[in-house]
């Protein structure tokens, strides 16, 4: 790849408790350079997607990376998802993504991704790992930690350290060939060959996911055809039968 990418300085801000670490790095985003990390160790107003609330408390790692690619560009969700599933592998742990914005792990979500801009000013890179946190009791059954899989306390600035140099990586990737970005997402996309039901604004869709195209949208296989769906606030949910 080019030798004129410019390598990112990261810029640590390690913060106590937060709103939530998107919003404290929207409202940096302009006056900071790309590359400035917020960190905190306990987010009070979380957030997914939607204004969903995401789960938070100590012993998680939640930060927000400020990126300046100067494009619009969906795809940088998988920046995130990729780095998280490296991380993830650095300990010992498989994973893989579940399209568009989740981290799964032996069967559950272990990490989600939130990404948000300001035209082509910056995006905030979001992500959320649990990892020594518990996760709440109504989420036990879809969510799982490091902590739990591992069966021993890795301290979340560790995991920290493991990530950034991952986020480096992929983003490089992201900037200069977006294709090679896609290819990974493919195979680490462990959706794919099964059936799922997305739920969208405009309603539901069944059928079976067949591809991860370069534009970052999913190809499925439904009763009526081939249908693609753009990335966006998509949720899906496996179907074991229909
Ligand atoms: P999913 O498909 O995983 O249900 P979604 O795509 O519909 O989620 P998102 O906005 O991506 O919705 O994620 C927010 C959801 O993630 C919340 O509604 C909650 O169910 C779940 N969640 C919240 N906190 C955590 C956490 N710490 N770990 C795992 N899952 C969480
Ligand atoms: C999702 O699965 O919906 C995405 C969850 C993203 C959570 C992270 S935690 C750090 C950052 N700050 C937030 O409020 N959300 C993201």
């Amino acid at each position: 790849m080019g030798d004129n990418f410019r390598k990112i300085e990261w810029q640590i801000i390690r913060l106590e408790e937060v709103d939530s670490t998107n919003e404290y790095a929207k409202r940096i985003a302009e006056t900071s350079p790309e590359g400035t990390v917020v960190v905190a160790r306990r987010q009070i107003a979380g957030k997914g997607r939607k204004g969903r609330s995401w789960a938070s408390p100590k012993g998680g790692l939640w930060l927000s990376v400020i990126l300046k690619p100067g494009r619009v560009d969906p795809r940088l969700v998988f920046v995130g998802a990729l780095a998280v599933v490296d991380m993830l592998a650095d300990f010992g742990i498989s994973s893989g993504i579940k399209w568009p914005n989740d981290v799964w792990a032996a069967g559950k979500k272990i990490a989600g991704i939130l990404t948000e801009g300001k035209g082509s000013e910056y995006v905030v890179l979001g992500i959320g790992i649990n990892v020594n946190n518990l996760v709440p009791e109504e989420l036990r059954e879809s969510a799982v930690s490091m902590f739990e899989l591992l069966g021993t306390k890795i301290p979340p600035e560790r995991v920290l350290e493991r990530l950034l140099p991952h986020i480096s990586g992929w983003y490089r990737v992201f900037l200069e060939r977006p294709d090679l970005l896609m290819g990974k997402v493919r195979e680490k996309t462990f959706i794919l060959g099964g059936t799922v039901r997305v739920i969208q604004d405009e309603g539901e869709l069944i059928g079976r996911a067949i591809d991860i195209l370069d534009d970052g949208s999913l190809l499925l296989e439904t009763s009526s055809g081939l249908r693609r769906v753009v990335y966006g606030d998509v949720s899906l949910r496996f179907v074991e039968h229909i």
